[in-house]
């Protein structure tokens, strides 16, 4: 079992229900984000429920790149090693581009992207240097085609996190570094809450069951729910893009 996981963008969402269900199963949680409010209440209901589970908490902006680097350092001195990272923390502000949002897209681009390549970074250094551990990226199904208006960076950005942790893959294929990319379909969150279309969608609580499962199997890549997001990828790559532009 990977005892002592670091999860990124656990102040909210799938990162704080993630943290709950691998504290139910035992596992020590390195956990960072912005707020330290939501995660200070998350680290005390988890010890109240799990006493032999420990969870350090860091404030942590993943567009703070440095800082990106010296919280996973601090994190490993924490738990003495980390079996697990997961690149969870993400944004989706965004609109149709030339319509006055650069800087909203901007945002999203370097979160999503640059702010993950700088958590793979500090993880794979972490890594090689134990030469065990297990990436994990959360990507997205938007990652499968491009998509219109708000979502066309954010899934844009999904896409490049996909391609750069096959490429990890790649890199430490026949190692003991495993690395696993999750592309969840919609659960609810606040990232999607106002969304007015968000087909198929599941509650947390469900989502982050899946996520979890899927992870401990550490495939190469996981749609997650598995079903209806298996055979929606496939429906999704090859319908025409009149299709895509209503999906969300
Ligand atoms: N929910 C879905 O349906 C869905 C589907 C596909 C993929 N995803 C992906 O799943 C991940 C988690 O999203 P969510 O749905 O759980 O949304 P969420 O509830 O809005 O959570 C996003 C998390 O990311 C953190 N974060 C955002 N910007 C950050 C930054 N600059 N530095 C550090 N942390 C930052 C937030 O913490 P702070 O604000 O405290 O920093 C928060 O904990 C994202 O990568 C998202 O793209 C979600």
């Amino acid at each position: 079992m990977r005892k002592n996981i670091l999860i990124t963008g656990a102040s909210s969402g799938l990162g704080e229900g993630m943290a709950r269900q691998f504290a139910a199963k035992g596992c020590n949680l390195a956990l960072c984000a912005r707020r330290m409010e939501p995660m200070q209440a998350l680290k005390a209901d988890i010890e109240a429920s799990y006493p032999n589970v420990k969870v350090f908490i860091r404030e942590l902006d993943v567009c703070n790149y440095p800082q990106v680097f010296e919280v996973f350092r601090a994190f490993q001195q924490d738990m003495g090693s980390i079996d697990r990272v997961i690149v969870n923390a993400g944004m989706g502000k965004g609109a149709s581009l030339g319509t006055g949002y650069f800087e909203a897209n901007r945002r999203t681009a370097e979160t999503n992207f640059i702010g993950a390549l700088a958590q793979c970074e500090a993880a794979l250094e972490i890594f090689r240097e134990q030469n065990s551990g297990h990436l994990v990226t959360v990507s997205s199904m938007s990652a499968v085609r491009g998509m219109p208006r708000a979502i066309n960076i954010y899934a844009a950005t999904k896409a490049g996190l996909r391609t750069m942790s096959e490429g990890i893959r790649a890199d430490v294929l026949g190692t003991p570094i495993k690395v696993s990319c999750i592309l969840p379909g919609f659960i609810l969150t606040p990232i999607n809450k106002d969304l007015k279309k968000a087909p198929l969608r599941v509650d947390l609580e469900t989502g982050c069951k899946a996520l979890v499962k899927a992870i401990d199997k550490e495939p190469a890549e996981a749609k997650v729910p598995a079903w209806p997001w298996v055979p929606m990828g496939v429906v999704m790559k090859f319908a025409p893009l009149k299709f895509i532009a209503k999906m969300t």
